[in-house]
């Protein structure tokens, strides 16, 4: 077999600039050929070391469940080299989940462990409902016409986490806007009055920590049976959680857990209305359609668009050799319509039976820890909207956030009418 280094190219910065996110279904024709002819990619592009990136479902399953080879580290976002320089002299690592590896990884993750286990979130069906029914009533009140994702995808998600979090609904706005700021930097809409992206980034998070230090005195003096609680009064290995760590576990939640579902909602709505018959089949199919379907709205938007990984060892991919310390790019979206595991995977199918071998959430240590709260929050809104509008249409384009890391639908103009 001939060894390669993988055919060297910038991609047309497919996978680094935010701006080539706004038109999926480019992107998607691009990365099918590029899946197809060069599944291991090797990217130079200007002002970034080379990385390379895994295309194929197979290889992005093997690697995320490798962690004995396969670190993530304090860089796992991918950003241009002088930003990892800068954060290397300011001091200001990243310490949150997804930065974490091997022992620190598991025991930081074991303090959240149990407000995420499949029968906690469960027993918060009932809250999720509610929750669900007053954006169900949000969409009454608006009259026949909304921005779905504005008005309804991003509150609804964001009032789950926050509710869970212990945030005050007077905090929501803020929370919206600081998430924003990390997830968004990239897209013009989201810049605010930050000079460029990494300088939006930077004032999120110092937002985020003066807040989240005032939460750690409120809910360590007086503890309350909310998240914040548990990462305020959180220990690892019988020692208070360090002051960074925990910072940076109230950053990873907060953000984590609402762009995100937003996104799969917005953006799987956005494809359902392309393909109105789907909606009679979604009728049709009862509760184990409205889960297949969940599944295939987060199969079809993938909202987190990738993760890097660093090898401890010289490796060598589908022919393509890695040196010790190179780093792939996991691309979620791309395995996820690897024409070798799903059937027909450019088709949006609300009853497609292989939507749960989705690699959205990831899988290995790392799998996402919201995974549940995702699937029921999509499912639970999902299955109101079915029941209970009569006819639901697009009036303009959707338009999609300008960001590789975490980004989909932004804007969804609709009109409906309920039952
Ligand atoms: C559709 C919605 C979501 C998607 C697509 C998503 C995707 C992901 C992905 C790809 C990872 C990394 C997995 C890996 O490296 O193998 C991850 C990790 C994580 N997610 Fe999610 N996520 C979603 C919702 C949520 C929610 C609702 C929460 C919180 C309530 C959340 C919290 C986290 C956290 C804390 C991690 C870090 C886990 C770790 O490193 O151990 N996510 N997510």
């Amino acid at each position: 077999m001939t060894m390669t280094t993988g055919a060297t190219t910038d991609a047309s910065g497919l996978f680094h600039i935010g701006a080539r996110w706004r038109d999926m279904d480019a992107w998607h024709q691009r990365v099918t050929e590029i899946r197809r002819n060069t599944p291991v990619l090797r990217v130079d592009a200007d002002g970034f070391s080379p990385f390379w990136v895994l295309t194929k479902h197979e290889d992005v399953f093997a690697v995320s469940r490798d962690d004995a080879h396969w670190k993530n580290t304090a860089l796992s976002v991918l950003g241009p080299d002088i930003g990892a320089e800068e954060m290397r002299a300011s001091g200001f690592v990243p310490r949150s989940l997804v930065h974490l590896d091997d022992h620190e990884h598991t025991a930081h993750r074991q303090v959240t462990n149990d407000w995420f286990k499949p029968a906690v979130v469960k027993h918060r069906q009932p809250r999720i409902d509610e929750i669900a029914d007053h954006f169900i009533d949000r969409m009454r009140e608006l009259g026949e016409e909304c921005d779905f994702a504005v008005d309804i995808a991003q509150p609804y998600t964001l009032r789950v986490i926050m509710d869970i979090y212990g945030v005050p609904e007077s905090d929501e706005p803020l929370m919206m806007d600081l998430t924003q700021g990390v997830f968004g930097a990239n897209d013009p809409e989201f810049l605010g009055d930050a000079g460029d992206p990494q300088q939006r980034v930077m004032q999120s998070v110092m937002s985020f920590i003066q807040y989240f230090n005032e939460i750690t005195v409120d809910r360590r003096a007086c503890p309350a049976d909310d998240l914040a609680s548990v990462i305020a009064n959180g220990e690892v290995d019988g020692c208070p959680m360090g002051d960074e760590e925990r910072l940076w576990y109230y950053i990873i939640v907060a953000t984590a857990g609402h762009d995100t579902t937003s996104f799969a909602l917005a953006g799987g709505l956005e494809a359902l209305l392309r393909h109105p018959d789907q909606i009679n089949a979604l009728r049709a199919g009862g509760d184990d359609g409205i889960v297949r379907a969940a599944d295939e709205f987060i199969r079809w938007t993938t909202p987190v668009r990738h993760f890097l990984r660093y090898a401890t060892d010289p490796v060598t991919i589908r022919g393509v050799e890695i040196p010790e310390g190179g780093r792939v790019l996991l691309s979620y979206p791309s395995a996820n319509r690897d024409e070798d595991v799903f059937v027909d995977p450019a088709r949006f199918d609300v009853a497609r039976p292989d939507a749960d071998k989705l690699l959205s959430f990831g899988v290995g240590t790392h799998f996402c820890l919201g995974a549940q709260f995702a699937r029921r929050e999509v499912r639970t809104f999902l299955t109101k909207l079915v029941d209970q509008i009569a006819d639901i249409e697009a009036t303009g384009p959707a338009q999609w956030s300008e960001s590789h890391f975490v980004s989909g639908v932004k804007h969804l103009p609709i009109r409906y009418r309920f039952r």
